[in-house]
């Protein structure tokens, strides 16, 4: 197998796992994704860590393959949605939520969450989140360096999901923790046991509040919808914990990381930040654009439940095969100088980091707005930090994450 010390054009094809996560860590992914595109956008790695999968590097296949879900499974029966095993990723929970159903199951599941993210439903909650942000902005400090992802992008996540459930306030940390509990590659493996501990008070505490919310009259937050409305109404309190779990996870780490990129984005490319500052109406552009540009779900995984053809190639039932957003969103037959970030380009709108077909991200508009919401209350005060130290990455290639940004105001 290859090793990390030989650079990504020393390594045959054949040998290349673009699955390590030190790639992810030290930004070379994009190399890596870069050289796939050209050389096998269609390609399989017979010995990794997680076994042999094929990787997807090009938006088109990335597209044409998720919108036949009946042969591309994401059943957690099969395999589930990560290059992890669903199996090693929930073992021992009961937990199940439709991200990892196929349809029809997952078209039942999905309708009793959709409807509560309906435009105007977001559009409620924006007041709350403005004034979150802007409290927030106004109390950081200055003069002094602070790590930008703990003190901004981590903390307006946390707020913006504790908004969305009409979560208690005081224990919204909470949310973080389990979420991050939930995802952690490192905790799956090392420490199974205090991770299911973790899942399991957040059971409880889930439980708890749907007997709250069962009981009490109708309110306007999103728990409240799920529980009462007609065609929501019949969750039962396992699939209303499935469901929590998935909306916390879905909405943690990767709107976190769409938050992140500001810093990252605007401090590589600050003419891009003048652009913003002299222009108002950018603002939902270049919200996408960060989130083109970051990719914050760096893969999601099908398994081949038939055997079929692809592009010539010959994928056989059981095959894992990992759609890599990553690299979609910087394909240059799609994005021109995709490794650039351009607050004004054009088709910024056609990444695919809220994914594609049945699956796409029932969060997207929420997500959007919330980073609309901190890039106009940071050009209101005309607040762009200076990166003062090294950005540090996570080594995770299921999410695109950040985890330093040093910075002073
Ligand atoms: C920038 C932020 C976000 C990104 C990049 C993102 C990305 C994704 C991706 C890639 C998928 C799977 C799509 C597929 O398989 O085709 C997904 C599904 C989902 N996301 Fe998000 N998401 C974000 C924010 C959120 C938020 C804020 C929430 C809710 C609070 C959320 C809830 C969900 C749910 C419930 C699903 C499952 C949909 C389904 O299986 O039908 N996401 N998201």
């Amino acid at each position: 197998m290859a090793t990390q010390l030989q650079s990504n054009d020393e390594i045959q094809l054949e040998d290349l796992d673009p699955s390590e996560l030190h790639r992810f860590a030290d930004g070379s992914i994009h190399k890596t994704m870069q050289r796939l595109r050209a050389e096998a956008p269609i390609h399989y790695c017979n010995d990794s860590p997680y076994g042999p999968f094929w990787s997807i590097t090009k938006h088109r296949d990335i597209i044409e393959i998720e919108a036949v879900p009946a042969t591309y499974s994401s059943d957690s029966a099969n395999g589930g949605i990560s290059i992890i095993d669903s199996n090693q990723a929930l073992e021992g929970s009961t937990m199940e939520s439709f991200i990892s159903m196929d349809p029809p199951r997952h078209t039942a599941k999905r309708r009793t969450v959709a409807p509560a993210f309906t435009p105007s439903e977001i559009e409620r909650l924006s007041t709350s989140i403005g004034e979150r942000t802007s409290d927030l902005l106004d109390n950081l400090p200055r003069g002094q360096g602070f790590n930008w992802v703990e003190r901004v992008s981590v903390a307006l996540t946390r707020d913006m999901l504790a908004i969305l459930f009409d979560y208690p306030w005081e224990e919204r940390d909470n949310l973080i923790k389990w979420s991050d509990a939930i995802t952690s590659f490192e905790m799956i493996e090392n420490q199974p046991q205090e991770r299911m501990a973790m899942i399991f008070e957040m059971a409880t505490t889930f439980h708890k509040l749907w007997d709250q919310r069962s009981k009490a009259e109708p309110a306007p937050d999103l728990l409240s919808m799920m529980i009462h409305s007609d065609a929501l109404g019949h969750m039962d309190a396992q699939e209303f914990l499935g469901n929590m779990a998935l909306l916390i996870v879905g909405g943690n780490d990767t709107t976190r990381n769409s938050m992140s990129a500001i810093i990252a984005g605007f401090s590589q490319f600050p003419g891009e930040w003048q652009k913003l500052l002299d222009n108002e109406s950018l603002i939902p552009n270049a919200a996408s654009e960060l989130i083109r540009w970051q990719s914050p779900v760096a893969h999601m995984r099908r398994t081949v439940v038939e055997d079929t053809e692809f592009r010539g190639h010959k994928f056989k039932a059981g095959d894992k095969v990992i759609l890599w957003y990553v690299s979609a969103n910087r394909d240059e037959a799609v994005f021109k100088n995709g490794d650039q970030l351009l607050i004004d380009r054009e088709n910024a709108r056609r990444h695919l980091s809220f994914g594609y077909g049945v699956h796409r991200c029932v969060g997207a508009r929420l997500a959007e707005l919330q980073v609309q919401i901190l890039l106009s209350e940071m050009r209101a005060r005309k607040l762009m930090p200076e990166l003062i130290g090294p950005i540090r990455r996570a080594e995770n290639s299921f999410i695109s994450g950040i985890t330093e940004l040093p910075v002073r105001l």
